[in-house]
């Protein structure tokens, strides 16, 4: 049974400005929410001391309600009346102060119970992080106005939720698009911790339980007296919430003192005894270490010839006596392997590398694994590890920060990705072995297991650079902590508590945000075949040819008359018989293999026909104009919501999507350029390389403008662009209007690049129709590149322009820095026509 309240509660306008700081715990005042006699009057936190979660559940509370109800409840520490209080603590203060709770005996590790009634609120933790979780629990339930009567208990099903931050010492963060670091800066630990305390709230009410504070690409100097004293700093910023801090270890730390860091050397061992000793003494509960060994250029066991077991037991010894946890990546694989071996696979090196090695494993040692077995691309099957460690604790990792996935300047909500592979069964022994069961540690009977998410937060008061991707933020510490809940539930509960209950607000959200990833997918790389983003630059923008002929092993084996990796046991690279029979079987058979990931296991004729019965290039060609278009409505959806959210982030998103729309039509036409002018093969709909609303700049009477041939070549219409002759030129590029005398929207292709601004005006007749400045470096966040490329490349669009035939239309260009006024084409576009 739930309670709906339907009492007017009267509206104050609240202060707060939606900056995005507070993420879903804005605590804004619930139209329609019950009356402040629906709670009871008084808090009851059994707790006192200030760094314990239960403290902060009583604060939390009393914040909370009084945003929510617009009613500030007494706080107090002390066990008095429980009639008509809400009262939190743990199981064992509870019980003292009011005798014993029946359910306690059904609650885990950091479970909690929780019972609401008008007069009387119950929240009890097996521990004090879990009395906080329930706190948070309460006050989610009140904001979306559905607070659930019956008394329930809620347990984790995994023991890990952490989050992987990949700062880096000096302030920067890998694949971050959002500022620098909350956590270091110019090498050191940073003074002020007030943000670090408000993420390791947010992150306490998702219920992670623990934060690797550093890059897994990590230095030494970590580990200076300096900033290890910092790093009980944050420590105590994040105890209040339960939230646990972990780092992650350089291997070759012990080098510079020891001349050498073999694990097997009993002096290595003592210096990470000593160091962890001396961590341990500022952090007393570090949650424990995370290893990045042999991999892409790190250091790690294998200088030594040892085995990488043997590495990670040599820091399970270490932290062993502190209760601490080794999360170990299996993410190593040799990055220079030779394209020209037609059975080389990258896609097989973790298997390889840690299969005969299950079971060397101490047992408070966790295996991390990438979701997939190359590197988070939009679609991948899952890890095939996972279903082959019997005797090794394993978890899986997943990319919050979408590296891959537009780096938050394209809406892609993760959560269906990860369901997919969480929900994926490997059918290990012919048994049932869901993903999600065996990371939890059920499946194979592990003492340890969860989830690590690589998170990207910055300074930037969005967290994430966007406000819409935080949804994915919030989706990973739901599924974490129960991995059968469903995607969109997950999302709608995040957008209620971000956006409000708007009927059409939340239809709407909802809407593009479950289109999102397949759109994504449509545009960038379809059947398996990975991204197809730039593998070797700024992994943003398209660039299919960069995943081959290298050794990083992101290949596609693209020819003139076939595409994919054959990873058949019968004739390729063997990898789809790392998976378990009844798995493997599928995978080696072409015709059983779902579509989606057909190029994934196989290499077949451009012209093979689909399952849908389409051939493959045409389903490139098909899938690039869909997923764009659906990009395209993305804009109109959420421009209908224009008065139903604030106007910060109304307009913070607009831009966002604006950006994504233009975006997706440079990804649409460099994908599908690429392909047709390797294969040769037409588009049966002949819109590949047709486009009859355009003048190509290059095109255009130039003056102090000269044509540019881009690289990659399909990142240009027509392969051309425009650039100035100088950086100190104004360009001037015109042109006659042939199109028929109407309505249009115009929209120009330029090129955006960092290390300049350059100026734009965009003329037709005598009317000046708009001007922009190349800017987007300091708006958008992700990877920028210093190329005319698809990174850079870019779309502005001006609408309802009224155009006479034959008028002049003229585009003027200054020059900046490295940056000459690009321009790739102007699209004359009448109602209704994407291109
Ligand atoms: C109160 O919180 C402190 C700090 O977390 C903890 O050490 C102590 O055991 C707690 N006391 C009770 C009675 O739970
Ligand atoms: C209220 O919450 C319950 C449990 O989370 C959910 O099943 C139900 O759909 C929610 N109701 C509304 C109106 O959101
Ligand atoms: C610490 O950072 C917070 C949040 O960024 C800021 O509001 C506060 O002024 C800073 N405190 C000091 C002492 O600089
Ligand atoms: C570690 O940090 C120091 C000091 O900032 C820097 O000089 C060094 O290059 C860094 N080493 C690595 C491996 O990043
Ligand atoms: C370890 O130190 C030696 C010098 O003592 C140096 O040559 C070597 O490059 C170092 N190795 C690493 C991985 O830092
Ligand atoms: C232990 O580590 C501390 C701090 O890094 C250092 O000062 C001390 O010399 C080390 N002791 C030993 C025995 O290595
Ligand atoms: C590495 O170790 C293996 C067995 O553990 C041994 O067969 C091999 O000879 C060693 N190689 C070197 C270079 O020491
Ligand atoms: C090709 O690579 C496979 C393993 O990836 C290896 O077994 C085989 O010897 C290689 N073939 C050649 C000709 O190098
Ligand atoms: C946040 O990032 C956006 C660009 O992503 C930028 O426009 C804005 O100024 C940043 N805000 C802060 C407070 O850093
Ligand atoms: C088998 O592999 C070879 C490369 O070794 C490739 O050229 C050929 O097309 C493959 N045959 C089939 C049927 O996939
Ligand atoms: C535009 O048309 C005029 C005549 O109407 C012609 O003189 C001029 O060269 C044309 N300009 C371009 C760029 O084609
Ligand atoms: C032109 O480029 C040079 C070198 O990149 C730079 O030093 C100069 O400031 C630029 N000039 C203008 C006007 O942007």
């Amino acid at each position: 049974m739930r309670l709906f309240f339907t009492t007017l509660l009267f509206l104050v306008s609240h202060a707060i400005a939606e900056d995005g700081s507070q993420g879903w715990l804005r605590y804004a005042p619930v139209p329609n929410a019950p009356g402040p006699e629906s709670v009871p009057s008084a808090i009851i936190a059994l707790n006192a001391t200030q760094s314990s979660p239960v403290f902060t559940a009583g604060e939390e509370l009393q914040r909370g309600i009084e945003g929510i109800l617009g009613k500030r409840l007494h706080l107090s520490a002390t066990a008095g009346q429980s009639h008509s209080a809400i009262v939190v603590g743990t199981v064992d203060a509870y019980t003292n102060a009011y005798g014993d709770l029946k359910e306690a005996e059904d609650l885990e590790t950091d479970g909690f119970f929780l019972s609401a009634t008008l007069d009387k609120v119950v929240i009890v933790g097996q521990n004090e992080r879990g009395a906080l979780y329930g706190a948070f629990e309460y006050l989610s339930q009140l904001a979306q106005n559905n607070v659930t009567c019956e008394p329930l208990v809620y347990n984790p099903q995994a023991p890990i939720r952490w989050t992987n931050e990949w700062d880096n010492m000096d302030g920067s963060i890998e694949r971050g698009y959002a500022g620098p670091s909350l956590f270091f800066r110019d090498g050191f630990v940073v003074d002020n911790t007030t943000r670090v305390a408000e993420y390791a709230r947010l992150l306490a009410s998702i219920r992670i339980n623990g934060m690797i504070v550093n890059n897994v690409n990590a230095n030494a100097t970590l580990l200076s007296d300096r900033n290890v004293e910092g790093l009980g700093r944050l420590a105590d910023a994040m105890r209040p919430y339960g939230v646990q801090l972990g780092i992650s270890l350089n291997f070759a730390s012990p080098n510079q003192t020891l001349g050498t860091f073999d694990p097997l050397d009993p002096k290595v061992d003592a210096w990470w005894a000593n160091i962890t000793n001396q961590i341990y003494n500022k952090v007393p509960d570090m949650a424990g270490y995370l290893v990045k060994a042999n991999s892409e250029g790190q250091p790690g066991p294998l200088t030594y010839n040892r085995t990488l077991s043997d590495g990670a037991n040599m820091f399970a010894r270490a932290v062993n006596p502190h209760g601490g946890v080794v999360m170990f990546r299996a993410f190593v694989y040799d990055n220079h392997i030779s394209p020209v071996n037609w059975t080389n696979d990258r896609a097989n090196a973790q298997l390889e590398f840690f299969q005969h090695l299950d079971g060397n494993f101490d047992d408070n040692v966790v295996v991390q694994i990438k979701f997939g077995p190359i590197d988070f691309q939009v679609r991948e099957p899952a890890s095939p590890l996972f279903g082959s460690l019997r005797n090794t604790s394993t978890a899986i990792e997943v990319q919050i920060t979408p590296e891959y996935l537009g780096q938050n300047c394209h809406l892609v909500y993760l959560a269906p990705q990860w369901k997919e592979i969480l929900e994926f069964d490997m059918r290990s022994d012919n048994h049932s072995s869901k993903v999600k069961d065996i990371i939890t540690g059920e499946r194979f009977k592990r003492p340890l297991g969860g989830y690590a998410g690589v998170s990207g937060v910055g300074s930037n008061t969005t967290w994430l650079g966007s406000h819409i991707a935080m949804s994915n933020l919030y989706a990973f510490g739901r599924l974490a902590w129960d991995a059968s809940l469903g995607s969109e539930a997950i999302l709608q509960d995040w957008i209620r508590l971000t956006f409000g209950s708007n009927q059409d607000v939340l239809d709407t959200i909802t809407d593009m945000s479950m289109k999102s990833w397949p759109a994504y997918e449509n545009y960038s790389g379809n059947l398996g075949v990975q991204t197809l983003t730039d593998i070797l630059y700024t992994h943003f923008g398209p660039n299919p040819a960069s995943q081959d002929n290298n050794g990083w092993g992101q290949w596609t084996r693209a020819d003139n008359v076939s595409i994919g990796m054959d990873r058949t046991v019968k004739n390729g690279t063997g990898n789809a018989g790392q998976y378990p029979p009844e798995i493997a079987q599928i995978y080696e058979n072409l015709e059983q293999t779902p579509d989606n990931l057909l190029l994934w296991f196989h290499h077949v004729p451009y012209t093979q026909r689909l399952k849908s019965g389409k051939t493959v290039i045409q389903h490139f060609y098909d899938a690039h104009y869909e997923g764009a278009a659906t990009a395209q409505t993305f804009v109109k959806q959420w421009k209908s919501l224009e008065g139903k959210i604030d106007k910060e982030r109304f307009e913070h998103v607009l831009f966002r999507q604006t950006f994504q729309a233009g975006h997706s039509l440079v990804w649409r036409d460099s994908i599908n350029q690429f392909y047709h002018n390797l294969s040769a093969i037409p588009d049966e709909a002949k819109r590949v390389g047709n486009h009859p609303y355009r003048i190509e700049a290059e095109s255009m009477s130039l003056d102090g403008y000269k044509p540019y041939a881009v690289n990659p070549f399909h990142t240009a219409s027509g392969y051309a662009a425009i650039v100035t002759t100088s950086n100190t030129t104004i360009g001037i590029a015109t042109a006659n209007v042939t199109f028929t005398t109407g309505m249009y929207d115009v929209a120009v292709n330029y090129y955006d690049l960092i290390g300049g601004k350059a100026k734009y005006q965009l003329e037709i007749g005598n009317r000046t129709v708009g001007r922009w400045t190349g800017d987007l470096e300091d708006k958008l966040g992700h990877a920028p590149s210093i190329y005319l490329d698809g990174h850079s490349a870019t779309r502005i669009t001006f609408q309802g322009v009224e155009v006479s035939q034959g008028e002049r239309v003229r585009i003027t260009g200054q020059a900046d820095g490295i940056e000459p006024a690009p321009i790739d084409y102007i699209s004359f576009l009448p109602p209704g026509i994407v291109d």
